[in-house]
């Protein structure tokens, strides 16, 4: 089976005998006619052996210990929680919100690590009290889990975020001793860190941490980041920390659209894992455990977004737009980052694209386009529009602009759609308004 992250489209993506796209088993026209649009369609299959492909590789290529652990900020939600905590996966949070909803969804505290440049007092707080490890970012953070250690009686779990100066555009990285980065500690001086750290009784400083960046294809960083890592935590060591985890971060990028090339799970797994074990052979280490955290490349392929089509516009001699009934609410990837999608009409996907359009969201803004200048055959409103690979910092980063509810998600399996995720109301959304009565 191909790797997830190299296809657009879900594994189980197919036209059906109705020639409609189905997902799942699922046909997509039946699916909006059952949860209405939009609506985030998430493959149990693409889902599962994402991971699969993750958890299996690192078995039978690191020669140590290893743990995968899900970035769940690409979509953090209990039904993901859980079914990559089935697959094997630990899980990364990022705030007290992530936390408690992978606790809620059964994953043990001794599977999640809590990221974050500023996590509060409060934060800090539940994440000892759940007994979770953190990857400490800054000193500020290192003192006060020490008074919080010394006052809550625990011995705070930690991992170093370091900030190893390698720096990533996609297709393109370059490295250098210092990086602006508003993350983690400066490695090139360790020394102050590593001694204020072995003098400390209270924080259990068990490894170190560093991320580079997302959507990344090419292998070399990743590549250099496993050998200046081992270094680092062979330096660790020799101060006397008790070190025993290396975590290498995420960002293996996946395909949007045909121009996307990014190398399978399985290879970035053997780059990474060879180059971590490699590095420890040089240095006569014993392998320490190997933590990676792929967020995007887990979920990312396995989302699909449908839409109801709408009105329609043509600008004579310069562009036609057909629009949807979504947008940068609930994809703000394309205005926030300039990011291309692919797409297809979900009730006749095997209809000719004769025509070149241009889709535009719902909302009050120009910039709201989701899709510029793509192919698709002609359609008309009540027609559905289904964009691949959207399941990765979608849902995760939507917003109720111009007071849109954000929309339902299915799990489709075999045939059968779970609801995973209610749809909002807009009643969801005046419940949190108050209404002054001196203003009635
Ligand atoms: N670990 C850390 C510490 C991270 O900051 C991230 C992503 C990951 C792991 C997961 O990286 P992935 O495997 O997903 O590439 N909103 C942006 C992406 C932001 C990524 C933030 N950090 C987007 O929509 O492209």
């Amino acid at each position: 089976m191909p790797s997830p992250n190299q296809q657009i489209r879900p594994l189980t993506a197919q036209v059906n005998a109705r020639g409609n796209l189905e997902i799942g088993g699922c046909d997509a026209t039946d699916l909006v006619a059952a949860y209405g649009t939009p609506l985030y369609v998430l493959d149990e299959v693409t889902l599962r052996t994402a991971c699969r492909e993750y958890v299996e590789t690192l078995k039978r290529v690191y020669p140590g210990e290893a743990l995968a652990i899900y970035a769940s900020k690409a979509w953090n939600m209990l039904a993901l929680c859980a079914l990559v905590h089935q697959e094997g996966l630990g899980i990364d949070v990022v705030s007290a919100g992530e936390l408690v909803t992978a606790l809620q969804a059964g994953v043990p505290a001794d599977r999640v690590y809590l990221h974050g440049n500023n996590k509060s007092v409060e934060e800090l707080t539940l994440a000892l009290e759940t007994g979770v490890t953190l990857v400490a970012d800054n000193w500020w953070e290192l003192h006060t889990l020490t008074e919080l250690g010394v006052s809550l009686g625990t011995k705070p779990r930690i991992l170093l975020r370091l900030t190893p100066g390698i720096e990533c555009h996609t297709h393109e990285y370059i490295q250098t001793g210092h990086l602006d980065s508003k993350f983690g500690f400066d490695p090139t001086n360790l020394g102050d860190l590593f001694t204020f750290l072995e003098g400390n009784e209270t924080l259990q400083a068990v490894g170190i941490h560093a991320h580079i960046g997302s959507q990344i294809f090419e292998l070399q960083p990743h590549q250099d980041l496993a050998r200046l890592l081992v270094e680092i935590y062979a330096k660790g060591l020799h101060f006397g920390l008790p070190f025993q985890e290396l975590n290498v971060g995420g960002g293996l990028g996946i395909s949007y659209t045909e121009s996307d090339d990014p190398p399978a799970i399985s290879t970035w797994v053997e780059t990474v894992a060879a180059g971590v074990a490699r590095a420890c052979e040089a240095l006569n280490l014993s392998y320490p455990k190997l933590i990676c955290e792929p967020g995007r490349s887990i979920v990312g392929p396995a989302g699909v977004t449908l839409y109801r089509m709408g009105s329609q516009k043509v600008v004579p001699e310069v562009r036609s737009y057909v629009t949807i009934d979504g947008g940068m609410s609930d994809n703000p990837r394309p205005i926030t980052y300039g990011a291309r999608y692919t797409a297809l009409v979900a009730n006749k996907p095997e209809a000719a694209p004769t025509e070149t359009v241009t889709v535009a969201g719902k909302h009050c803004e120009s910039g709201d386009i989701l899709l510029k200048d793509i192919q698709l055959p002609p359609t008309e409103a009540g027609d559905i529009l289904a964009v691949f690979a959207t399941g990765a910092y979608n849902y995760a980063m939507a917003s109720n602009y111009n007071r849109l509810p954000r929309p339902a998600a299915v799990l489709v399996h075999d045939r059968e759609a779970t609801l995973v995720l209610k749809r909002e109301t807009v009643m969801d959304l005046l419940r949190q308004d108050h209404l002054p009565e001196r203003l009635t």
